[in-house]
């Protein structure tokens, strides 16, 4: 071949490779080559986390949080999706997603969780923890134990305690300060056997109602108010319809996180052992997180509305106290000896003793 005609296909084949270069610069082929990223991507696990509360509440954080450290343990391998404000399911029908296997996480209120076993209802008695720290050592204690424990018999695995804190009582009429005060009173409660029977008690008209319905059954007038945490208080604006607000802190309100027994059987060693060092990390969180949160949340009711506040004396809850003390002879056979006995030790080691 001649010079010339070497340089001349020489010259071609380098402005087709140019050619070529820079066209597959601008327009990627549409399968990028196979890497190690992508063999992570193939084996991603998203879990569905439903709860009914505000992602700004001690819940709706601890779910956060808890999302965030499994994906860090897994390096993103393994997602929980929260969804809030009971955006999937009511708290009515939360327990039987998660036994469908629509949502793989949930978080109900220990005082939802009668019907699968009336032990539970040893969290709900009235003045059962008078402190943070007593409430703390009952739920991740034996008595916390136990109750985990027992959803085995309802095939869920009960994975934490998660607290809230105390209930609190708001209604448009009061103030409510004596146990006399609320005779009379239709307030919104949880569906649950003792709370029921406490206000009966206390002669309340209850409304057991989901909690997502709180709010428009205040301001229809339907009920005259509600009892619940100070987070749930200020996060769904209950503050915004009603008159009064009652520091009793008369009962617990708290949260058992579970799965599926079903689903969690499915998972390999690897996925349980991250799911319980995240759920281990959040608990202890958020046993700091949900008092601050409580307490911050008070200050801004305080700020944004007129509300009157009525902070119980000492004195005044001492006679709460004596008129429901009734109640733990009467569900100690449902709640078991055991249970009690070991929270009646609690008590006097924290020197309360309703
Ligand atoms: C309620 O129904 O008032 C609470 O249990 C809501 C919640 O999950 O905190």
């Amino acid at each position: 071949m001649k010079k010339t005609s070497v340089y001349l296909a020489l010259a071609c084949i380098g402005l087709a490779l140019a050619a070529y270069l820079g066209y597959s610069n601008l327009f990627p082929q549409a399968e990028p080559p196979y890497d190690d990223d992508q063999e992570g991507l193939s084996g991603q696990i998203v879990f569905k986390f439903s709860h009914v509360v505000a992602e700004n509440t001690p819940k709706g954080q601890a779910a956060a949080k808890f999302a965030e450290l499994v994906a860090e343990k897994s390096n993103g391998k393994i997602q929980i999706v929260v969804f809030p404000n009971g955006s999937l399911y009511s708290d009515i029908e939360e327990i039987n997603a998660l036994k469908d296997g629509q949502v793989q996480f949930i978080a109900p209120s220990t005082s939802k969780l009668g019907e699968l076993s009336p032990r539970w209802g040893i969290l709900d008695l009235p003045f059962a923890f008078d402190s943070h720290e007593a409430m703390q050592r009952g739920i991740h204690g034996d008595i916390g134990r136990k109750l985990l424990d027992s959803l085995q018999e309802n095939e869920l695995v009960g994975l934490a305690h998660w607290s809230n804190g105390f209930k609190q009582i708001t209604s448009n009429t009061g103030p409510i300060t004596e146990p006399a005060d609320l005779k009379g009173q239709k307030l919104r409660i949880m569906p649950n056997e003792i709370i029921r029977e406490q206000f009966d008690m206390l002669g309340v008209e209850s409304h057991e109602e989901s909690f997502n319905s709180t709010y428009n059954l205040i301001e229809a007038g339907i009920v005259d108010g509600e009892e619940n945490t100070i987070s749930n208080i200020y996060s769904k604006k209950f503050y915004n319809v009603q008159k009064h607000l009652t520091i009793s802190s008369h009962g617990y309100l708290g949260y058992a996180v579970m799965m599926d027994q079903a689903v969690w059987n499915q998972q390999s060693d690897g996925t349980k052992q991250i799911l319980l060092e995240a759920m281990e990390e959040t608990t202890a969180w958020n046993d700091k997180n949900a008092i601050k949160l409580n307490e911050e949340q008070l200050a801004l009711i305080k700020q944004q509305s007129p509300i009157q506040i009525h902070e119980l004396t000492e004195a005044q809850k001492q006679r709460w106290k004596e008129k429901l003390v009734p109640l733990y002879e009467q569900f100690s056979k449902e709640i078991g000896a055991d249970m009690l006995e070991e929270l009646k030790i609690l008590q006097k080691s924290h020197k309360t003793n309703p």
